[in-house]
């Protein structure tokens, strides 16, 4: 089992090396670690924020756990070389089409909801976002128009079987939870969405088991902070996703506590080849402070064993053991506790 460990900027490698802690504990045969500069740091030490052999690195690896990119030094620097460019290089280049982000309430938590906590309770949701497409890694530029002024623009689209390939996975993952998929979408405004949702509509056809609906993105924003009840599994483009999920960060009490993984179709010996990060980022205001709160890392690595290595055991484990130190009171900056960096991760691991 070959990991490439790409811890990145900010926060990411204080929060890693928790997340590493948990994994050596858990004595697995054979697990070997292999280091890469990513982001900020890549473009610092090697001039590009995703340098080859961070990239070959990651081609080779069964799995990628990854810390977070962004570094306000790199801010000024043309758009190809800022550290995002690595997670989107990474995306791109691996193929890793279908990003997963659970948002489920731990128990306990409910008065660090945005929400009131009867309607928090209720959040149980998975969003798959599509990871290759749309806005993101459409033609992008600047230039200026006949009469002078500047445009900025970025061309929006989807091809039908870069559609097909995300619905199956989000079908799939309703099946295997409550049977209910919701596709997100601006099909009122935008022919990219009303492609969407035909594909979405034919691919159903293989899935009478699970209840399909569709919603326009805007009402979906305000749902998700309604009654954030009424979802399952949500499956939505790259850009409304990217939003989703923030916000259903919020709805749970805190960024702090969300990982996800990025799949695509390869398969390795273990498992499904992908990457696993938490979905915040690399806070540069508490860089090493050790306040970071390191539990979407240690969830991140549950991911990691469950899908690129088929250890649900060990992942459920790791789970639980965060549930537990949440339950137990031991809650970072972000969840309005005191609890640093190195106390979080000594306690999960206590509980693990
Ligand atoms: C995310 C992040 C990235 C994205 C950035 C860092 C490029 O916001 O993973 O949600 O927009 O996808
Ligand atoms: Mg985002």
């Amino acid at each position: 089992m070959e990991i490439a460990v790409l811890a990145g900027d900010g926060i990411g490698p204080e929060i890693m090396e928790q997340a590493l802690a948990v994994l050596d504990a858990l004595k697995l045969p054979e697990v070997t670690l292999w280091h890469g500069d990513v982001g900020g740091a890549g473009y610092k030490k090697h001039g590009h924020p995703l340098p080859p052999e961070t990239l070959e690195m990651a081609q080779q690896a069964d799995a990628v756990l990854f810390g977070s990119v962004g570094d306000p030094d790199c801010d000024n620097l043309e758009r190809h070389l800022r550290p995002e460019q690595a997670i989107l290089g990474l995306r791109q280049a691996l193929t890793l089409f279908a990003n997963l982000r659970p948002a489920t309430l731990f128990p306990g938590l409910e008065d660090l909801s945005a929400l009131r906590p009867e309607v928090a309770r209720q959040i149980d949701l998975l969003i798959v976002r599509e990871l290759n497409g749309d806005v993101y890694f459409g033609e992008k530029g600047m230039r200026t128009l006949d009469d002078g002024r500047r445009q900025g623009y970025d061309f929006m689209s989807y091809a039908e079987d870069e559609v097909r390939r995300i619905a199956h996975i989000a079908f799939r993952a309703a099946q295997g939870r409550k049977g209910k998929l919701c596709s997100v979408d601006k099909a009122n405004v935008l022919e990219t969405s009303q492609l969407w949702r035909d594909v979405v509509v034919e691919v159903s056809a293989e899935y009478p088991d699970v209840e399909l609906s569709h919603m326009y993105v805007d009402n979906a924003a305000m749902q998700l902070v309604r009654s954030p009840g009424q979802f399952d599994v949500v499956v939505t483009g790259n850009l409304f996703g990217d939003i989703l999920s923030d916000q259903a960060s919020m709805c749970v009490g805190s960024i702090g506590l969300l990982a996800s993984a990025s799949l695509g179709e390869t398969q390795t010996a273990f498992g499904t080849k992908g990457l696993f990060e938490p979905i915040h980022g690399s806070a540069p205001d508490i860089a090493g402070q050790g306040k970071a709160n390191p539990m979407a890392m240690i969830l991140s690595l549950a991911m990691m064993l469950r899908h690129s290595f088929s250890l649900e055991e060990e992942a459920a484990r790791i789970e639980a053991a965060v549930a537990k130190a949440l339950a137990d009171g031991v809650k970072g900056g972000d969840l309005g506790g005191s609890a640093g960096t190195a106390e979080i991760g000594a306690a999960v691991l206590e509980r693990l």
